[in-house]
């Protein structure tokens, strides 16, 4: 099986280390910082075992210390290093410079548009989105993104690589921040702070209600067949009363900035929107884990396919 890089050795770049060493390709492992890079092959081990899988396929994970004989005969790369725009492309820069002029290069950046990482690159028709969800071994959908320049071979390549390591990629035509998914999600959480800074409800109701209601049917029923489900009639009549009522804060409500300010990061520090204990994070981790596990079984949602009807490129 052909050779892909990971840069990065983070939570996400040893979980898609992880996918692409079971699927049998030999896998390269880049994390500038020694203490991590020594936990790399150890933690997608854990890994491993934890989901029930083969744990022999970290045998195929090796972490060189350089970014150079990382990518040096590799097929596909992937960049997961930090949500941050000037390192992603200095780290593409890099790549278009010592990874082979076949390769695709990668970027799973949760939501900066491809074409601001691309920006001023030489190739950038191989340079492409893949943006991957944690647990990555656990989440199908991968998002391929096609910024501006990139060309439609990169596409078919990346969704034929990603398909054979048995993902759900899902083409999205248009390079808009935070992609669908993303996108989707950060509208609803929007909803959800402003509501809890509004005092509608406490956090741990909100979320109740989002877990006993419409959470319960979203693995089966995406909000646009829920729309077609209901009838768009009743869709508009609901719109037009409550889409003048949600949260239009253009950037990040002062609630969750007073939160940070305050020292409360969520897990990190023990107390978030709520206060957790050590026993109720544990629990929480492995109720998700048990879930996904479950949920990898019994998938009834169909493939995933074209995200946006644009002329075949
Ligand atoms: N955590 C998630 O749920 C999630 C999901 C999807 C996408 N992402 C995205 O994936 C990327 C990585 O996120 P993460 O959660 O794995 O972060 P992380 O902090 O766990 O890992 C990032 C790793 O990159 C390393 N790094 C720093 N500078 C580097 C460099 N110059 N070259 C190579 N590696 C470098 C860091 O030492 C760190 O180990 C981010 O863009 C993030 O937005 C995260």
């Amino acid at each position: 099986m052909s050779q892909v890089a990971i840069v990065g050795g983070g939570l996400m770049g040893v979980g898609i280390a992880q996918v692409f060493a079971s699927a049998g390709h030999a896998v390269r492992v880049f994390e500038p910082l020694e203490q991590v890079r020594r936990t790399v092959r150890q933690r997608a081990a854990d890994s491993l075992q934890a989901i029930g899988a083969d744990a022999s396929a970290v045998d195929r994970i090796e972490t060189p210390v350089d970014l150079a004989s990382t990518v040096a005969a590799a097929v596909f790369v992937t960049e997961a290093a930090p949500e941050k725009l000037e390192l992603k492309r200095s780290i593409f820069a890099q790549l278009v410079e010592r990874a082979p002029r076949s390769a695709i290069l990668a970027s799973n950046t949760s939501v900066i548009p491809i074409s601001r990482i691309a920006a001023g690159l030489d190739t950038a028709d191989r340079i492409v989105g893949t943006h991957w969800w944690n647990p990555a071994p656990l989440i199908p959908l991968v998002e391929v993104i096609q910024a501006a320049r990139t060309s439609p071979a990169t596409i078919a390549t990346t969704m034929q690589l990603l398909r054979n390591v048995g993902k759900r990629p899902a083409h999205v035509k248009k390079d808009t921040a935070g992609f669908v998914a993303n996108r989707l999600q950060h509208a609803l959480w929007r909803e959800a702070i402003a509501m809890i800074a509004d005092g509608i409800c406490d956090a741990a109701t909100l979320d109740e209600c989002v877990k006993s209601s419409f959470g319960l049917r979203l693995p089966v029923l995406g909000p646009l067949e829920n729309a077609d489900l209901v009838g768009l009639d009743l869709t508009l009549d609901i719109h037009r009363t409550i889409i003048p009522e949600l949260d239009r804060h253009a950037g990040p409500h002062e609630f969750l900035a007073a939160q940070v300010d305050a020292g409360k990061l969520g897990f990190k520090t023990g107390e978030g929107f709520r206060s957790w204990t050590d026993t109720e994070m544990k629990a929480l981790r492995e109720r998700l884990t048990k879930h996904l596990l479950a949920a990898r079984t019994i998938s009834t949602s169909s493939p995933a396919t074209s995200l946006r009807s644009a002329p075949p490129a």
